[in-house]
């Protein structure tokens, strides 16, 4: 088997990432909510990163859920996207001016950090504390001062936010990095409305608290007018959290519910993120992206097919390991069957990152060494990103997708490989500590924590009739299309409307 061509472009790196042009474009005949404002899109990481070479700057798509997931919200609401471009450190003045020129075609303004800021809000704190904590993980026990540039940058976004935001705008906040913006804002803008999404799990109160910021960070949190999770077992673990805190009951039924902040209501609520499943259903005809799954197809041996950041919530290694397992047990796979891996480039400065890059390339050469051939190369790992059309290919092409993740918020490549298979073929193998699986009941389920029962989930994969087959896919299709981006996107917005007595006469 030869490497397909999706594969070898660019000295066996991949296909080379699409650019944004700044056009600062909307979708075209979408209502606008005048009345009620712009919405204030406030996230750590903004939609595209910017890249500065020559003096010449250049967007590229961000990674990761949450900047792929909102980017089309931010196209379709008038307002503003606030947040950090990937640039450390001061630009000289003309490439800063650049940055901002380029950054404000797009609707969007960045938040300066320096290289100690990086170092430390987001590499130390945000993701070696923070993430792992959120996975139920043991903290790497954050020092004191990270925890002091965490705040000290949290102050430095509800600054800019409050400086941006107009009477009536509603801001809505994203993720574990800015959790302390809620209540910080409230402070200096107690007009506006504040919502905060959390893209990742919450978890049980035991590991939470052994975070020893457990108490400001959801203080923090606790500003907000709307608070959002993917699923109702977050919220719920969430709410545990803040009884534990506050000393008071915190009732949620199904997720949602209201809670106290001193007098004020706080709304929490289970909204589940989806995808533009428009988008992603049309990809799946784009004749460009059906070669291109040909060439990835190759000879007709089953392929498995896993997307996503390299990251150690994702169990990527469990996954090979069990693709390793199913051909030692199985002679009739091997020399026919391959895995392609593709691992985007995540956090690459954080220790348990490059760790992790370590362990999974030793597996990756392993099993290609023990089950390889001079014309079979069982596993193509390959570390990099891909553009839309490159990822619609790998949907396309796999026989089995394989999203098995430890832990993991919500997953998006699963739902978007399911609303790439408009020819209802394909197997989702999914983890069940995946948020994606409270709606994905149609997909193979497993806990990949299981060696044993991975690899018999992979086995199950291919041993599935046509017919069950297509059955599960068109099952998880149609739940895929019931929710997607816009109507999680509108929900979430919907909670910020003005509180009744605020809203003007008519
Ligand atoms: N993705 C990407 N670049 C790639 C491959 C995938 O940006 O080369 C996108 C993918 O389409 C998905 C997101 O990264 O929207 C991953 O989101 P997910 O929720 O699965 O996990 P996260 O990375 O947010 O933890
Ligand atoms: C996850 C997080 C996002 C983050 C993304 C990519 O999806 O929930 O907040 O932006 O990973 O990670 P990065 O560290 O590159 O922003």
């Amino acid at each position: 088997m030869t490497t397909p061509r999706l594969l070898s472009e660019r000295g066996g790196g991949f296909h080379r990432r699409q650019e944004l042009r700044p056009s600062g474009r909307r979708w075209p005949g979408a209502p606008r909510p005048g009345a009620a404002g712009r919405v204030l899109i406030v996230s750590n990481r903004l939609p595209a990163t910017v890249r500065v070479e020559d003096g010449e700057v250049r967007l590229v798509p961000s990674s990761g859920g949450l900047a792929t997931g909102l980017r089309g919200v931010h196209e379709r609401l008038p307002g503003l996207w606030i947040g950090w471009s990937g640039a450390v450190g001061t630009l000289p003045p003309q490439d800063q001016r650049a940055v901002d020129r380029v950054l404000a075609g797009t609707g969007a303004r960045s938040v300066p950090l320096e290289a100690d800021e990086v170092a430390a809000f987001y590499q130390r704190y945000a993701n070696g504390a923070l993430w792992p904590v959120l996975h139920g993980s043991a903290p790497e026990g954050p020092e004191p001062a990270d925890w002091e540039t965490y705040r000290a940058i949290n102050e430095r976004y509800a600054d800019l936010v409050a400086e941006e935001a107009r009477p009536g705008d509603r801001v809505w906040v994203h993720d574990y990095h800015l959790m302390l913006v809620p209540r910080l804002l409230r402070g200096r803008r107690p007009d506006v409305r504040v919502g905060f999404f959390l893209h990742t799990p919450f978890p049980e109160l035991a590991a939470w608290r052994a975070l020893p910021q457990a108490d400001a960070l959801l203080d923090g949190m606790l500003g907000a007018d709307a608070l959002g999770f993917h699923v109702a077992a977050y919220a719920s673990r969430f709410a545990r959290a803040v009884e534990a805190l506050r000393g008071v009951p915190a009732p949620l039924v199904s997720g949602a519910g209201v809670l106290d902040d001193a007098g004020r209501p706080v709304a929490v609520h289970a909204t589940p993120m989806g995808i533009d499943v428009d988008a992603f259903a049309a990809r799946s005809t784009d004749p460009q992206a059906q070669e291109l799954a040909d060439g990835l197809r190759g000879d007709g041996g089953p392929l498995f097919v896993g997307v996503d950041r390299l990251d150690p919530t994702k169990g990527i290694p469990e996954r090979l390991d069990a693709f390793g397992r199913l051909l030692d047990r199985r002679p009739d796979l091997r020399g026919r069957a391959r895995l392609v891996q593709l691992a985007v480039p995540s956090r690459e400065d954080v220790p348990a990152y490059r760790a992790l890059k370590a362990r999974v390339e030793t597996l990756v050469e392993r099993i290609n060494a023990r089950h390889g051939t001079a014309d079979h190369q069982p596993v193509h790992y390959v570390y990099g990103s891909v553009d839309a059309t490159g990822l619609a290919a790998l949907y396309l092409a796999a026989d089995v997708m394989l999203v098995t993740p430890l832990c993991d918020g919500m997953n998006l490549v699963a739902k978007e490989f399911v609303a790439t298979r408009t020819d209802d073929e394909g197997v989702l193998v999914l983890s069940e500590r995946a948020g994606a699986a409270a709606e994905l009941r149609a997909a193979l389920q497993v806990d990949p924590r299981d060696p044993e029962a991975l690899t018999a989930a992979y086995e199950r994969a291919l041993d599935l009739s046509p017919a069950e087959r297509r059955v599960r896919m068109r099952r998880l299709r149609q739940r895929v299309a019931a929710y997607d981006v816009r109507r999680w996107s509108d929900d979430c917005l919907a909670r910020l409307a003005p509180p009744p007595a605020a809203q003007p006469a008519r």
